[in-house]
């Protein structure tokens, strides 16, 4: 049956889901979210990975599935979420575009894209309609950021952004968790994706430097302005800490005007997607496995009445990957339910 549906594309049901890259870290996640989220819908799920995983198999709704290696071809799907990283993405999304696909992508490769829409569901919704086949997740630092920055900026304005990050190592995918816990019984991970030992140290170094910024940083930078549509400075510190999941971030944003204590909660406690701590705080534990940003330790400068600093957590393969991922299919096939 074929259903009018938000975007150009109309969609059949049952939805054909294709997820590439559906055995590392994300991927699995996000065959769990679209379990949690899709499971009315029932879609008939499509994964794919490299001829490395041939003869696997993973498991949707009680059901296992053979993985197929993508280049034995690209299916007709509905949507296409990728999760395999760049280069991956460069080639392959363009083949499923151009069977009718719409694809999802959590890689850097498109997001700085002008025809491709930058997408937060609970802070840009309205971009997600405007694709032309290929929609981007932002960087996992820069969703958990923006969730807390948007309704700031809407209500009071924001000149600066200072924002240290302190991330697990859960990001760097499989190869990060595996070099954690080898370090920790004392080995040596020949693959590590990190440029020195992350177990019981920090690094202040996400990716590769230019101008004196990681990778990581200039996302940060450069997507925060593109999701909120605005010339706000960002100065990140982007580091990998020894945690698996949850990524921290230490913000100070420098505000327009100066509203009380009691404004700012008023405006945050009404952003979708955020959960506000009035007391206390939250830490990566506590946002594992949950699909919201937590913003906790919220106050406002001694010395500058404009200057307000907080402490955001999210949990990075659901809300800063997976979950982003899905909610944007969601809103695409009406709502997001
Ligand atoms: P595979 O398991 O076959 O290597 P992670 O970020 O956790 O390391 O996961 C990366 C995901 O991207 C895995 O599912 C991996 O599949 C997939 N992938 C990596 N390179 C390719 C490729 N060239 N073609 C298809 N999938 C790939």
């Amino acid at each position: 049956m074929a259903l009018g549906v938000a975007g150009s594309n109309p969609v059949r049901r049952p939805l054909k889901i294709a997820i590439v890259g559906a055995t590392g870290l994300v991927g699995r996640k996000i065959l769990e979210v679209l379990e949690e989220r899709l499971w009315k819908e029932n879609p008939e799920i499509i994964p794919l990975a490299s001829k490395r995983s041939e003869g696997k198999f993973v498991e949707f709704l009680g059901k296992k599935i053979e993985v197929i290696p993508i280049e034995y071809g690209i299916p007709n799907v509905d949507f296409a979420i990728f999760s395999a990283g760049s280069d991956v993405a460069r080639t392959y999304a363009p083949l499923f575009v151009e069977k009718g696909a719409v694809v999802i992508d959590n890689s850097s490769a498109f997001r700085l894209d002008p025809n491709v829409p930058l997408v937060v569901p609970e802070v840009n919704p309205e971009e997600a309609f405007k694709h032309r086949g290929i929609i981007s997740n932002p960087n996992c630092s820069t969703i958990q950021m923006v969730v807390f920055l948007k309704p700031l900026l809407s209500a009071f304005g924001i000149e600066e952004v200072f924002v240290a990050t302190y991330q697990a190592v859960s990001g760097a995918g499989m190869r990060g968790i595996i070099a954690l816990n080898e370090e920790e019984k004392g080995g040596i991970f020949d693959e590590t994706p990190f440029p020195t030992r992350i177990y019981r140290n920090v690094i202040p170094q996400i990716g590769e430097f230019s101008e004196g910024y990681s990778t990581e940083e200039w996302k940060m930078i450069r997507e925060t302005k593109k999701i909120l549509k605005s010339d706000v400075k960002v100065y990140p510190t982007t580091v990998r800490v020894p945690v698996e999941i949850g990524h921290s971030e230490a913000i100070t944003v420098i505000l327009r005007s100066s509203p009380s204590l009691s404004d700012v909660y008023d405006v945050l406690e009404k952003q979708e997607g955020l959960k506000v701590l009035r007391d206390g705080f939250a830490t990566p534990v506590d946002v594992e496995d949950k699909d919201f940003v937590v913003a906790s330790r919220i106050r406002f400068s001694p010395e500058n009445p404009r200057a307000l600093s907080a402490w955001v957590v999210a949990d990075n393969l659901r809300k800063g990957a997976a979950t982003n991922a899905v909610q944007i299919l969601q809103l695409l096939i009406g709502g997001l339910g």
